[in-house]
């Protein structure tokens, strides 16, 4: 099939690369030219596993082709996708302007018969508004048909997640255009799960803000073991073992970040607030997940008492590991309320220092782990990648000041560290 993807953010670049990679001609569009050009020239501009090689592929095979003009996407293609921004205004509210946007130049130049596919994260009932507009612009009076397809990526395995997913959702009101989409995703091996519009874009939002949910249920948990004594891994792990619960999203941590939990679980509020519902429990969640670092950052007090002047050593700066995705990552945060206290900042990340940089100042960025801890009072974690699991303990308890280590991602035993002679302090343990 013909499919133009508009916006190559994230979402769309992951999407577009892997329809082509399923055989279809794809086509990914940017208003950002140097994107484009990039992308022409085989540069990604994105940390993502495996996505270069499938760009590098499809691209050779001559699938998938990268421009900045979204009228001539539109015209050669049966299926476009709107996979713009829809960033947070300041009260909270998804801005969907992007979407507006795209869906009004579609509209403009479609000249037969289109599916247009909602992929960004939008406001329930945001498909009436895109069929509307895109009624309203019909220049050439063609039928259209809106489908919501929520995406389910996760950034850092978002190719797997595309090419092996759990799940796919159509949200449409027409045949023709249900099974225009059940052939695109006919490759994949996944229970297709038909809706209405609302219900698809319902899903998106609940899964989402369900998956915070755990996230700060187990964090309370965790508060609690530390009071008592209990400990949160073996606590989430009996837990796991009902199906009803699944072992999937219990790790007790410093909360949820990124562009995604963070943004949905605002906006969802706002959306339920709207339409006249309190969502008190998601509220709840909010005010856990920024506690959590919170209570953090009163540990490494409680630890080194007085924090100026202190040399902190931070390993992990990115949201979660696999990435170089700085948004709404606990380490913002957490290296702010430190600064503000007065402690010096050396921190290493494998991959977001250069994102990190423009958002974190008066921090010593490090080459590797033992230059951070070189001299540190304090080592502390706060992203759980790989290579910060095998480090040569003994190294870095030589050139720590203080043989303390924070863990905010529970990757050490506390037996194994007792044993290697550190002070060390968990989370919910
Ligand atoms: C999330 C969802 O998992 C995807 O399904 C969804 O498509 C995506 O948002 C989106 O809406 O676009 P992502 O933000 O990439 O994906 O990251 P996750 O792997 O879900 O992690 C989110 C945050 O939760 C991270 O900060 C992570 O450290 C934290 N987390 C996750 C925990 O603290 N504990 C856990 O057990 C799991």
């Amino acid at each position: 099939m013909k499919i133009a993807i508009a916006g190559s953010g994230y979402v769309g670049l992951v999407t577009g690369t892997c329809l082509a990679e399923l055989g279809n001609d794809v086509v990914c569009v940017d208003i950002d030219k140097e994107k484009i050009n990039k992308l022409n020239k085989g540069q990604v501009p994105i940390y993502e596993p495996g996505l270069d090689e499938l760009i590098k592929r499809n691209k050779k095979e001559g699938r998938l082709s990268f421009t900045t003009d979204l009228k001539d996407a539109v015209k050669k293609s049966d299926i476009i996708f709107i996979c713009v921004g829809t960033p947070p205004k300041d009260n909270g509210e998804a801005d969907l302007s992007h979407v507006e946007a795209a869906a009004r130049t579609i509209a403009e130049v479609m000249d037969k018969y289109k599916v247009i596919v909602e992929k960004s994260t939008v406001p329930v009932q945001t498909g009436e508004d895109v069929a509307r507009t895109i009624k309203n612009y019909n220049k050439h009076n063609v039928k259209f048909d809106v489908v919501s397809n929520p995406e389910f990526l996760r950034e850092g395995s978002a190719v797997n997640d595309f090419l092996n997913p759990d799940r796919i959702v159509i949200g449409a009101d027409s045949e023709k255009a249900i099974n225009m989409m059940k052939e695109l995703y006919k490759p994949l091996k996944a229970p297709i799960l038909v809706t209405n519009i609302k219900s698809a874009e319902l899903i998106k939002h609940a899964s989402n803000s369900f998956l915070a949910t755990k996230i700060s249920f187990i964090n309370a948990i965790a508060n609690i073991c530390e009071k008592t004594g209990a400990d949160v891994e073996k606590v989430a792990e009996g837990m796991g073992y009902d199906k009803r619960i699944g072992k999937a999203f219990l790790n007790a941590g410093l909360g949820y970040g990124g562009f995604c939990f963070p943004k949905d679980a605002e906006a969802f509020i706002r959306i339920a607030e709207k339409l006249g519902y309190d969502f008190k429990l998601l509220k709840a969640v909010q005010e856990i997940n920024k506690e959590q670092k919170e209570l953090f950052v009163k540990k490494i007090e409680k630890s080194l008492w007085i924090l100026k002047k202190k040399r902190i050593a931070i390993l992990g700066l990115s949201f979660k590991p696999n990435t170089d995705d700085m948004r709404f990552a606990p380490s913002i945060d957490i290296i702010n309320a430190l600064q503000k206290e007065g402690a010096n900042i050396q921190a290493y990340d494998p991959e977001a220092m250069e994102n990190a940089k423009k958002i974190l100042k008066g921090v010593t960025y490090c080459k590797d782990a033992y230059e951070a801890a070189k001299g540190a009072d304090a080592l502390i974690i706060l992203t759980e990648w790989n290579e910060f699991k095998e480090l040569d303990l003994k190294k870095i308890k030589s050139l720590l000041n203080n043989p303390l280590i924070i863990d905010g991602r529970n990757i050490y035993g506390p037996a194994i560290m007792k044993k290697e002679g550190f002070k060390y302090i968990s989370i919910g343990r």
